[in-house]
């Protein structure tokens, strides 16, 4: 069989592959056969890219060689709490390759046509972007860059400025790609001063939808350099990666509310927020013993995690106790917040991980719809996702955020360590309702401790 067919068949499998992959990812209980599929189909399109002639392989295996080197470094190093901004960074990883490839690419065939130097234009400027813009969200994820949005004079203006210069070299370069090196290295410039500027006013609660929107413009940057070197899985592949990621933006914009130019354009919360309403007060310290006899006592319990969980690896300790309330006679439920966490799916890959049933998942609208009917809801490390403001205070930043709305069942544990705010960095009024009790802690430490309680009551 001619080689180059064998590598279409290759590429064409691989591609079937990878679609039925993520229309795997599409539930919890198809997921892990998803990824395989999906990974199986990236062995093919690479064994498939390695059979094509003429590759010089010294560089395949220096480069392979290198980036495994890295993946198993960094992958063992990261702990689970670091998983989102270990994705920020391979987020930004795929822009820079985007980037260097068709730099080489370019460097290499001054003289392409117009078509060829507007995909290297593009793959520049959607990989500067990407690369530098997930650099500033890894830096925001990890609190080693400020949280709050950046806002200064003329901002927008100053955006505006650079996109039209980027659009003015990116015209330049096309028509004329051979004569125009200084101008392809200025797109390269203003392309990653432009990935610092966008995601610099974006902050706080909007922060899972900038992630969302790396993602998918990391898939864009790879389509168009599967468009530089004529390669069609990177153009599939970076296809589905750029779709799929504008549609968890589109989830991530309902899940908050809000449409994507206002998450882009308005600076969350930037003007500090005095909290003017809501009920205010003495808040109430539940012991760990008046709570095992609230919680005995309970038919039905919703656990309601947050990034509190992740941070304290409370969910082994979460389904050790809701077994326990099984065994009680209670029913017992998990409520998933779509942007609860720091990274979208982030509880539900936790609550995999301590082997919870995906039918006891159960999603913020359908919960709220059942909270009046619940006897006691335990808030696990969550904040901003169960914050009232959302609802009730205009001036919020978070108003108008749907919330899973714990403060509605009969009663709420909340389980974290201070009266402090969360990622939004707004107070949360909940901590003083009436029907609120707090339980102050390491939420494992707290869990833990509930659960001797409840063997301890079992065995009296
Ligand atoms: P947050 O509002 O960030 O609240 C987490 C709470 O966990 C904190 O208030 C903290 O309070 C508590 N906590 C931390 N360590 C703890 C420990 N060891 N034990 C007990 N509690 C602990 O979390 P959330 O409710 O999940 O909301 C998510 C927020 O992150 C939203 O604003 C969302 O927009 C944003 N965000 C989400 C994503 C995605 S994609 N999901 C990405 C970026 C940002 P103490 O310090 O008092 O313990």
């Amino acid at each position: 069989m001619n080689l180059n067919i064998l590598i279409d068949i290759f590429y064409i499998l691989a591609a079937i592959l990878f679609a039925l992959g993520l229309r795997m990812l599409n539930s919890p209980a198809t997921a892990r056969k998803g990824n395989l599929f999906s990974a199986v189909g990236m062995l093919l399109a690479i064994v498939a890219t390695l059979l094509v002639k003429g590759l010089s392989f010294q560089w395949i295996i220096v480069g392979a060689v290198i980036g495994t080197a890295l993946g198993i470094f960094a992958a063992q190093r990261v702990a689970m709490t670091a998983m989102p901004e270990m994705v920020a960074l391979l987020n930004g990883s795929g822009g820079l390759a985007s980037l260097l490839v068709a730099s080489a690419v370019y460097h290499h065939h001054p003289e392409s046509g117009a078509l060829t130097a507007l995909t290297i234009f593009l793959s520049v400027l959607i990989g500067g972007v990407t690369f530098t813009g997930s650099l500033v969200a890894w830096g925001k994820l990890s609190e080693k860059l400020p949280g709050k949005p950046i806002l200064y004079p003329g901002q927008q203006i100053g955006n505006i400025a650079l996109l039209i210069a980027l659009l003015t070299c990116g015209i330049l370069f096309t028509l004329n790609p051979a004569g125009n090196y200084p101008i392809f290295l200025l797109s390269i410039l203003f392309s990653l001063i432009l990935g610092v500027l966008v995601v610099i006013p974006i902050g706080g609660a909007d922060m899972p939808v900038v992630i969302s929107l790396l993602n998918s413009y990391s898939g864009l940057a790879a389509c168009a350099t599967g468009f530089v070197i004529l390669n069609n899985i990177l153009i599939v592949a970076g296809a589905l990666v750029g779709a799929s990621g504008i549609i968890l933006t589109q989830i991530m914009c309902k899940a908050m509310n809000r449409s994507l130019s206002h998450v882009l354009f308005s600076g969350f919360g930037a003007v500090p927020h005095p909290r003017t309403e809501g009920p205010h007060g003495e808040v109430k310290a539940l012991s760990i013993a008046d709570a095992y006899f609230i919680l005995e006592a309970a038919r039905s319990v919703v656990f309601v995690p947050g990034y509190g969980m992740a941070v304290a690896q409370a969910q082994y300790a979460v389904r050790e106790l809701a077994k326990l309330l099984e065994a009680n006679g209670t029913e017992v439920r998990y409520a998933i917040h779509p942007v609860a966490g720091r990274m979208p799916g982030h509880m539900n890959v936790l609550l995999a991980e301590a082997n919870v049933p995906y039918e006891q998942l159960v999603e913020m609208d359908a919960i709220n719809r059942i909270m009046e009917t619940l006897d006691v809801a335990i808030v696990i490390g969550a904040n901003d996702v169960v914050n009232p403001a959302a609802r009730n205070d205009k001036s919020s930043p978070i108003y108008g955020m749907p919330i899973i709305n714990v403060d509605k069942a009969k009663t709420v544990f909340v389980m974290k360590r201070s009266l402090g705010a969360g990622f939004a960095g707004v107070q949360n009024d909940l901590f003083y309702y009436e029907n609120t009790r707090m339980i102050l802690g390491d939420a494992k430490q707290s869990v833990q401790n509930l659960i001797a309680e409840f063997k301890a009551g079992r065995s009296t």
